[in-house]
């Protein structure tokens, strides 16, 4: 079919060096035109605003109490969480080696540190559980039990003014167990909204066990 087809261009004057010179010039067009695309493709933004990897801004009502049960936000795969160890309780409550101060509000990362399986807040034990292999976090992502490796992951947390751009208040890098981790963030007067950067995560220290301090560890 195709000896016939090239033969037909040929009387209808087109050489078959033509023929060929016009296929390998439609062939780097072709190949043109998807390296221009994948460039395009590789240089654009991947996250856009609201989109999980970018940010996400939410009014302050979201906002759970101090130490109460933390809020879920699946679209950006986080938990709010209100924290104050100065007033704890079964939720939030201090041990030794905890850094002064646990207080103000954290974006936690729904993904369990040992393998990845998404973990849930299990409301009649006051504490996050991984269903796959049993790994327990204190409401700040603090482990109690293993196998997780650290304690959770933190987003970075910001507080904004009404304009949703002006920012009152950053999440800082503090540094337990030589690991920088981003603390918990105070609520400022005037704050309007959260913005979480969930394109901005610092991954979690691994802390002595909780479980250890009361010798419950399984
Ligand atoms: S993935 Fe959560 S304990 Fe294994």
């Amino acid at each position: 079919m195709a000896n016939v087809a090239v033969k037909a261009d040929v009387n209808n004057g087109v050489t078959r060096r033509e023929f060929l010179y016009y296929i390998w010039g439609a062939s780097m067009a072709l190949f043109t035109l998807e390296s221009v695309g994948l460039l395009i493709w590789f240089l654009k933004p991947k996250f856009r605003e609201g989109e999980f990897g970018g940010n996400f801004i939410l009014p302050l009502d979201v906002l759970p109490e101090v130490n109460a049960e933390p809020f879920n936000f699946p679209d950006g795969r986080f938990w709010l969480v209100n924290l104050d160890d100065s007033a704890p309780n079964e939720r939030m409550y201090r041990r030794d080696d905890d850094p002064a101060n646990l207080k103000g509000v954290a974006a936690i990362y729904k993904v369990c540190t040992h393998l990845g399986c998404i973990y849930n807040w299990t409301s009649s034990n006051d504490r996050f559980e991984c269903p796959c292999h049993g790994s327990k976090y204190r409401l700040d992502g603090r482990r109690i039990e293993s196998p997780a490796p650290r304690s959770l992951d933190i987003f970075k947390l910001e507080f904004l003014a009404e304009d949703k751009e002006t920012v009152l208040a950053s999440a800082s890098l503090g540094t337990i167990n030589e690991t920088e981790v981003y603390m918990p963030v105070e609520l400022p007067a005037n704050a309007a909204f959260i913005r979480v950067d969930t394109g901005d995560r610092q991954l979690g220290a691994s802390q002595t066990l909780l479980c250890d301090f009361v010798g419950e560890c399984p």
